[in-house]
């Protein structure tokens, strides 16, 4: 079984071509799905950021992801893969407008668990942090 980064998986698999043991090679492959890039001038340039749990709120001005935005301003949220996968960041919007950076998506609902490590504000957003 052989499984890892995809250099290394790259580089290891000939070798059980070249023992001619290719057919009990198993592999298995992990990767994030590309970002999804938006205009520039797309995203607001300001954005308020409203920590219920802790009463907070915080102004950005970077089309960064909710988890960097909120690491810059020194919270710690809880996360994990950074790429969208474990779920670990999910947190409640109560309110507000995000961008899924993976998939390009808006979503707009309140009360809505997102992942804070792949979506970027596009309106003020209230959070359960
Ligand atoms: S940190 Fe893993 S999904 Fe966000």
């Amino acid at each position: 079984m052989l499984c890892g980064p995809a250099g290394m998986m790259d580089a290891l698999s000939p070798m059980w071509t070249e023992a001619g043991i290719a057919h009990r090679l198993k592999t298995e492959r992990f990767a994030a799905a590309p970002r999804v890039e938006v205009p520039a001038g797309a995203a607001p340039s300001k954005v308020k950021l409203a920590l219920v749990r802790s009463g907070r709120t915080v102004t950005t001005e970077r089309s960064e992801t909710l988890l960097e935005q909120l690491e810059r301003a020194g919270e710690r949220p809880a996360n994990g893969c950074r790429m969208g996968i474990c779920n670990t960041c999910l947190c409640r919007k109560r309110t507000g407008v995000v961008e899924n950076i993976v998939t390009g998506e808006l979503s707009s609902e309140p009360d809505e668990d997102i992942r804070l490590c792949v979506s970027r504000a596009r309106t003020d957003i209230e959070l359960t942090l």
